[in-house]
């Protein structure tokens, strides 16, 4: 007997869509410092992601789990960080920017040669920014929907968002393959019992704090490949 895959669940934000996308916006809106911005920008969000789901996220701790916002008030603290002062009109421009992040050029041929699997996204993002985001991008002939963490309360890594997919695809944990560029996403993923692959762009180390990822590519263009040489492991 062999492994099998029976779905593939996809991050969003760093493995579908670049959120280094924002950075000619954020370089024309302050010169010098767009890279800066871009960086602290996406390293606050991730960390209030976390810590939003620590805090017991409800409207009574003021910890809300809705990634708009702490995607906002991530952009608020970079630009305080860097002492730049944004307009309305520019910090409005920089958040709508979310909603038109570039997708990685190695994603639609990769989504493409994964069907007929379903095809499915699993982010942090509210389904208010990740609706359009899709729909605008080259990737949504090639998805079968969209997850958002906003019915768990909570944002990943906690098992209660990777649950989400596994009951909305009636499939069995052990047969999900869960694709993320985020190495502490693909952890977590790893943790909850998903077949993970982590896309690792950059060369980065493994994160230690968990179980590695079950498979390790360079760009999406390897996953096909990789889903397949997985299924032919035996079980
Ligand atoms: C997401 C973040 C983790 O899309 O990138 O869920």
């Amino acid at each position: 007997m062999t492994k099998v895959v029976s779905a593939v669940v996809f991050d969003a934000y760093g493995t579908l869509f670049d959120v280094y996308s924002v950075t000619a916006l954020a370089e024309r809106l302050a010169p010098g410092q767009g890279t800066a911005l871009s960086l602290h920008w996406r390293a606050k969000q991730l960390e209030y992601s976390w810590l939003v789901s620590l805090m017991a996220p409800s409207p009574a701790t003021g910890a809300i789990a809705d990634f708009s916002i702490v995607t906002a008030q991530a952009l608020d603290h970079a630009a305080a960080t860097l002492g730049l002062k944004l307009e309305d009109s520019e910090r409005n421009a920089l958040l709508d920017s979310y909603l038109h992040l570039e997708a990685f050029a190695d994603a639609p041929a990769a989504l493409a040669a994964l069907a007929p699997r379903p095809r499915w996204v699993l982010s942090n993002g509210s389904q208010a920014m990740l609706t359009p985001l899709v729909a605008q991008s080259p990737l949504a002939g090639d998805l079968d929907g969209v997850l958002s963490v906003e019915t768990a309360g909570v944002f990943k890594p906690s098992p209660r968002v990777y649950k989400l997919a596994v009951e909305r695809l009636g499939l069995p944990t052990s047969r999900i393959a869960f694709v993320s560029s985020n190495g502490w996403d693909a952890i977590g993923a790893k943790a909850f019992g998903f077949t993970t692959f982590w896309v690792n762009r950059t060369g980065a180390p493994v994160d230690r704090h968990g179980a590695p990822p079950d498979r390790i590519i360079a760009s999406l263009d390897q996953l096909p490949a990789a889903v397949k040489a997985w299924e032919s492991t035996p079980r």
